[in-house]
């Protein structure tokens, strides 16, 4: 394979004077916000748009949400599901007037789609995406990009070939709290950042409902390694500036699957629900009950499925040492079954530390807000206090703003390409490869991308 030759590497510090002043992230009107442009489209036409993946986000963050904020700058064209049903349901819930397809290239023949969302099951999205771009659109892809290398090598080579786009949609970027770290982080303010503690923490419902899911299988989501943690290691590689060289990873399946006290193949047919901690009654929500049961006779997926059915093979407890271009080293760990869902972090710099602790449910504390620590090794500390938002932080408005707002601006870099989307993949493919092997992996043996020691941003 030809390996990527990469001239573009460069490092563009926003002049963030006064950074960790107070809680204010950098004012939209800005001249530093003004300083760039991603959006698909910057004339006035409104953009096309299709849909392939009915499911509960493509119907609601990237259906339903979007007709309501954005129906001045795009226009709904096809909507797309392998179940005929969950498409129904989909299109009336989104509110859209387009047709719907069955089939996937029929709808991006007939209504050629500018932009194609992909939101379907995690192991469909590189078919989806290379079938997008041979057909003319650009896409917009939900994380994580791919599940394995070699769908990831074929996303690369698809981009390359046809001049599309591929934009991953990481929210995660975008929340208010965590553009704040990127901030003090390029401020200077901890010094030269060495080394990060990230630990994450899935609860006993929110982080469950994996293992009641098809995020079950590695064949469908590619483990929470993926499907979960490309999340974080892309907050991590856009946190810390540099490509991952190296990841050597333990982890094991202990609580859930086959090491369950009883079980069954799902909560409606379980005669064990009054002794079962997991016993979930899915049809006390009427969205899923229409999206999910009154469509199981088409595919026979059940979303209610047991936490404890014997086909579970994916990692409840994970840790990872990830070496960086840069040299910074990072100590990860997830955890699939605790109290309370959140996290812990902690950037060592040269100069100090900065720490963060949020929990996402079952907050121990009152305020209406999360905190970053900022203590100098020589001085006071400061406390940062970032109002809490709704949907995933407040991260989903802002990255929907950043996608169908015409000339919105980028200045935290939030844009996030093929090779974002790919690297963030890759640390996960690369923790499943060691744990098989007992050995590190290293990051350029997977894919014809070539680790930089400075971040190579993504243009749209
Ligand atoms: N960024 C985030 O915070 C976030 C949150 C939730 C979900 N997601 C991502 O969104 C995607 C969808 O997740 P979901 O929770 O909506 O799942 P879901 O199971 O509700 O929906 C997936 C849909 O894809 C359809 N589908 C599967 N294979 C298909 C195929 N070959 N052709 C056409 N349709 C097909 C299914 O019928 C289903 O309607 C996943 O990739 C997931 O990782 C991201």
């Amino acid at each position: 394979m030809q390996k990527e030759n990469n001239t573009m590497s460069r490092r563009q510090f926003l002049a963030v004077s006064g950074a960790i002043a107070g809680s204010t992230i950098i004012d939209p009107k800005s001249q530093a916000y003004a300083a760039t442009s991603p959006t698909l489209k910057t004339n006035n036409a409104k953009q096309k748009i299709a849909l392939v993946g009915t499911g509960i986000r493509g119907i609601s963050t990237w259906g339903r949400d979007v007709i309501r904020d954005y129906s001045d700058h795009v226009d709904f064209v096809g909507l797309c599901d392998n179940n005929p049903g969950r498409l129904e349901m989909g299109k009336n819930y989104i509110g859209a007037s387009c047709p719907t397809y069955a089939d996937f290239d029929a709808m991006m023949k007939e209504t050629k789609p500018d932009s194609l969302i992909v939101t379907t099951v995690d192991n469909t999205h590189d078919y989806f995406i290379k079938r997008g771009m041979e057909l003319g659109a650009n896409i917009i892809c939900e994380k994580p990009m791919a599940i394995d290398e070699t769908k990831i090598q074929t996303i690369i080579d698809a981009e390359k070939r046809t001049g599309k786009s591929c934009r991953v949609t990481f929210n995660y970027r975008y929340s208010p709290h965590r553009a704040k770290m990127w901030e003090i982080l390029r401020s200077g303010e901890i010094g030269d950042l060495t080394s990060i503690d990230f630990h994450w923490y899935l609860d006993t419902s929110h982080g469950a409902s994996y293992f009641r899911r098809w995020h079950r299988l590695v064949e469908k989501g590619g483990s929470l390694w993926v499907h979960k943690a490309s999340h974080h290691f892309d907050l991590l590689n856009w946190w810390i500036e540099s490509d991952p060289e190296s990841v050597y990873a333990l982890g094991d399946l202990e609580f859930y699957g086959k090491n369950g006290p009883f079980r069954a193949e799902n909560c409606r047919n379980c005669p064990h629900t009054k002794q079962c901690d997991f016993y979930w009654d899915i049809m006390k929500n009427d969205t899923y009950k229409k999206l999910y049961v009154d469509n199981e006779k088409y595919d026979g997926y059940l979303r209610d499925g047991c936490v404890f059915r014997n086909d579970v093979n994916i990692f409840d407890k994970m840790a990872a040492t990830i070496k960086y271009m840069n040299g910074v080293q990072v100590s990860y760990s997830l955890t699939a079954y605790s109290p309370y869902e959140g996290y812990r972090i902690a950037f060592n710099g040269t100069k100090g530390r900065m720490d963060a602790w949020v929990q996402e449910s079952n907050p121990t504390t009152d305020g209406n807000y999360d905190e970053i620590v900022v203590a100098k090794n020589f001085g006071k500390r400061q406390y940062i206090q970032i109002p809490h938002a709704s949907g995933h932080g407040g991260g989903d408005k802002l990255l929907r703003d950043q996608i169908f707002i015409p000339n919105t601006a980028d200045p935290l870099k939030q844009t996030a390409g093929v090779r974002d989307g790919s690297l963030a993949c890759l640390v996960g493919i690369a923790a499943r490869k060691s744990i098989a092997s007992k050995e590190p992996v290293m990051i350029k043996d997977l894919t014809t991308i070539v680790p930089q020691t400075e971040k190579v941003y993504s243009r749209i």
